[in-house]
């Protein structure tokens, strides 16, 4: 492929600043009316992603599979799921969104594939076939095996073991499953997962891929010894990024650099550890990982600027671009989260009927959003958040689809509530999602007082969401100072809940987490902010400006 997407204002690779658009295709829009948003569906709204000025494109899985996890139970690494499209209809995709500048970056999903994939199928079939080696089998412990080979439990609740059913019908060995057990774990020890990773990661880059985002980066590697988890041991983790993983990043980036346009690897690391994440953020390794130091930071300012340092200096060394990320499909949507006591993010808070100010919520979600456009480096934004949507939390339990909620027995309401269907236009459900004549209702309700929130409702009013982040993307894009370019400088002189800073000497950010209203820095010009300002030019309280120094 010749020339692969726009240059920007910065000589700087496209990743370091790139404003990316996370698009869950089950739920963005759906083209065919089968109430399952699908490529066709994406492809008819990328004027609106090109109006919104979004760089590229993240597409949460679009492979066949029989959607146990949404999707990121993959049964085909080169394919595309019927209820999505066609192969066909995703090269279109890509090259079609290039056609106006948005590059897309895959989701690959190595530590895992579904209980359909072609491996488990004949690793199932015959526990002596080859293929069980791929995988994870143990015999269980206990007197007749009954119990799990080791103590680790599932991200998604209980054991992480599945006990197997010999072909004669008599329960077998025992597979490591860290997700559902519709999620077989792939044994990374061996050469042929290794190839064919390499192999699936060169498919989609020939096919105008610009990038990868790598699903559960850091758990690839398991201690072949699968001892049991003890928090206190001082051995490396069994399973949780463990030293041989560099390795594997280093050939994947050998695959991404032989592109005449180098392909970009954007991990998905959860550690909290700033030193560990950032070795995978090596020059020879990932380009740049999600930032959930920062996705989980409550909204107060000394986290918050503690996050953002703590970031930027743990990049520093590496020389690898920050990014900034607020929300994602598996967290609770941003203008709810800001709306409660507790403004952090973790699963384990992650809990249905808590009080919500919705009103709170928005104004401190529109702050965010210039504060997280502001900062150096690349910025997600996930489907639904430029039109401010809130968390869904009266989705009726048989509704629900996450096995997250589903295995924890009721505990956990799961990651369906920020998943719902997008509204695009009228005022009730199906809100455009799906046409006129659908066959079928979104795959999940809608909320009955969603017409504010439409995409079309939204176009025109020059305060709504929409509009501020079309506003503030356009004024990134412009600013040569933002995105990749200038440090960050903190102004001096301002609030101890004021977060103030400079990018480059002719832009500052100011954002007020205070109760009161703040005076301004002396500036030339209000660029943009997230809400009006009080009659004497103060900034009020949980409002973020753009100023023109
Ligand atoms: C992380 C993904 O973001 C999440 O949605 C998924 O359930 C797990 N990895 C397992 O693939």
């Amino acid at each position: 492929m010749a020339e692969h997407g726009r240059q920007g204002a910065q000589a700087a690779p496209w990743w370091r600043g790139a404003v990316i658009y996370q698009v869950y295709p089950r739920s963005f829009a759906d083209g065919d009316g089968d109430g399952t948003g699908d490529l066709a569906g994406v492809r008819e709204r990328l004027p609106y992603l090109a109006e919104l000025g979004v760089d590229a494109l993240w597409f949460n899985p679009w492979y066949p599979s029989p959607m146990a996890d949404g999707g990121y139970d993959v049964a085909d690494y080169r394919g595309v799921a019927p209820e999505f499209g066609t192969l066909a209809g995703a090269e279109k995709l890509i090259a079609d969104a290039l056609e106006l500048g948005i590059r897309t970056i895959v989701d690959i999903v190595p530590n895992h594939v579904s209980s359909e994939h072609p491996w488990f199928r004949a690793a199932i079939a015959d526990p002596a076939a080859p293929e069980r080696e791929l995988f994870w089998f143990r015999p269980g412990r206990g007197e007749h095996g009954e119990l799990p080979p080791n103590n680790w439990v599932s991200e998604f609740h209980g054991p992480a073991w599945t006990r197997s059913t010999d072909p004669d019908g008599t329960p077998g060995d025992w597979y490591l499953n860290l997700f559902d057990s519709r999620q077989p774990d792939l044994n990374w020890g061996h050469p042929r997962v290794r190839e064919e990773h390499e192999d699936v990661l060169r498919f989609w880059f020939d096919r105008g891929a610009s990038g990868v985002r790598i699903d559960s980066a850091a758990l690839l590697e398991k201690d072949p010894a699968l001892p049991d988890l003890d928090p206190d041991s001082p051995a490396p983790h069994p399973y949780v990024d463990r030293d041989g993983l560099h390795a594997v990043y280093r050939s994947w980036r050998t695959i991404a650099d032989s592109y005449p346009d180098p392909r970009a690897l954007i991990g998905e690391i959860w550690l909290p550890d700033t030193e560990r994440f950032a070795r995978y953020l090596r020059p020879d390794e990932l380009h740049t990982a999600f930032n959930f130091d920062f996705l989980s930071c409550p909204w107060e300012p000394v986290r918050l600027r503690a996050s953002i340092e703590g970031t930027l200096a743990a990049h520093a060394p590496v020389s690898a671009p920050a990014t900034w990320v607020l929300a994602n499909h598996d967290v609770t949507r941003t203008v709810t989260r800001y709306g409660r006591a507790d403004t952090s993010f973790g699963f384990a808070a992650k809990a249905r009927g808590v009080p919500t100010d919705p009103v709170l919520g928005m104004r401190r979600a529109r702050a965010a959003a210039l504060l997280t456009l502001a900062l150096p480096g690349a910025v997600y934004v996930y489907q639904g958040e430029e039109l401010g949507l809130p968390e869904v939390e009266d989705i009726p339990p048989a509704a629900l689809q996450d096995p997250m909620a589903l295995r924890s027995g009721g505990t956990s309401p799961g990651r369906d509530g920020c998943r719902v269907p997008l509204p695009w236009s009228g005022d009730a459900p199906p809100y455009g999602f799906s046409p006129a004549r659908a066959s079928a209702p979104p795959w999940l309700p809608q909320p009955a007082d969603w017409a504010d929130r439409t995409a079309a409702a939204q176009s025109g009013d020059p305060e709504s969401m929409l509009s501020l982040y079309r506003a503030a993307i356009r004024l990134r894009r412009a600013e040569s100072a933002l995105g990749d370019g200038d440090d960050l400088t903190w102004l001096p002189g301002v609030p101890a809940n004021v977060l103030a800073f400079g990018r480059g000497d002719r832009f500052a950010c100011v954002v007020n987490l205070g109760g009161d209203s703040a005076e301004l820095p002396a500036h030339r010009e209000l660029l943009l902010s997230s809400g009006p300002l009080t009659v004497d030019g103060g900034l009020p309280s949980d409002t973020a400006a753009w100023l023109r120094l």
